[in-house]
């Protein structure tokens, strides 16, 4: 499989270029998004591609679009991104693309934990609260909330790191009513997809979820959903309170990261990134792959 480190059409305006995907103009209503093999951690990208990656995400996005339809309306237009590009690039778009409605995004992230890993964690211990949500005493490390809790980041520009807000935050940001309709929404999608997951081996410890509106103002479902890029997934049969469970994400990557000494120092997680050795990069696209296939059958 050739992997695609970076799309370049020459058929269609170049909107944006994210840490992971081109998004290109289709009209004035409707978006390309080419998910390429790009990966990012601690909001650098890898100079790497993992070969597979993009395909594999969009495939996964598009079984949770389809599975949450009923929840909330989403993006996608069902028209096919290969309709839409010259000839020489269907190549680059085929299996990674999604032709997608144009939204106005709102400038909030939408993060649903279910268990306490990650930032959550530590201010857990630093605080007994997460995103300045009180919790019980005494949860540990991978311990499952007694519900799950909703709690609303910024949206980061390019290069910098997205910052946890409260709702009372996020409901200045886009007000209390569209605060509210995001909360529940993106509860149920992810009490939804948590329980389907289960049945399939996985808990989903948290996701961050984004939303747009459309021209009516309707609230609606965008970006990629439920991904390994999105979400902490964990082998369900290896959760155990107070240790640290092995993961279908991008966990293995920052560990790897963790450790990787640049000049003989720790790298600072800045841009450039490390040369990713070909086995840590095959051991993280064997991750993902393995989530894929367990969560979807594919
Ligand atoms: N339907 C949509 N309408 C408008 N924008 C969208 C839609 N779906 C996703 N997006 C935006 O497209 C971009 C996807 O690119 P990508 O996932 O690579 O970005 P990122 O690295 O996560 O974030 P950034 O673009 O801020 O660097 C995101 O900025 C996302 O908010
Ligand atoms: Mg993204």
């Amino acid at each position: 499989m050739d992997a695609l480190y970076q799309s370049n059409l020459h058929s269609l305006p170049l909107v944006g270029r994210g840490k992971v995907r081109e998004n290109y103009a289709v009209g004035a209503d409707r978006l390309l998004m080419v998910a390429s093999d790009r990966i990012s951690a601690f909001d650098v990208v890898m100079g790497e591609p993992i070969p597979g990656k993009g395909a594999l995400l969009t495939r996964m996005a598009l079984f949770w679009f389809d599975k949450l339809g009923h929840v909330v309306p989403n993006h996608l237009t069902g028209d096919a991104p290969e309709s839409v590009v010259a000839p020489d690039e269907v190549a680059q778009v085929r299996g990674r693309a999604m032709l997608v409605k144009r939204l106005r995004p709102l400038p909030i992230e939408a993060v649903v934990r279910g268990y306490l890993a990650g930032s959550g964690w530590k201010e857990y211990q630093d605080s007994g609260t997460v995103c300045g949500v009180p919790l019980p005493p005494g949860l540990q490390l991978a311990s499952k909330l007694p519900q799950p809790i909703f709690t609303p980041a910024t949206k980061a520009e390019m290069g910098e790191h997205d910052e946890n807000i409260s709702f009372e935050r996020a409901a200045e940001i886009i007000g209390a009513e569209r605060a509210a309709e995001v909360r529940d929404v993106a509860l149920r999608l992810y009490t939804e997809a948590a329980a389907y997951a289960l049945t399939k081996g996985i808990v989903i410890a948290d996701t961050k979820f984004e939303f747009g509106l459309d021209e009516h103002g309707t609230l609606t479902l965008m970006d990629e959903v439920l991904t390994p890029d999105s979400s902490r997934f964990w082998p369900a049969d290896s959760v155990r309170e107070g240790e640290n469970p092995p993961s279908f994400d991008k966990q293995y990557l920052r560990d790897w990261l963790e450790q990787a000494q640049v000049d003989g120092r720790p790298w600072p997680k800045r841009a450039p990134a490390p040369p990713l050795p070909d086995a840590v990069a095959a051991a993280t696209g064997e991750r993902y792959a393995t989530a894929a296939k367990l969560l979807t059958g594919t």
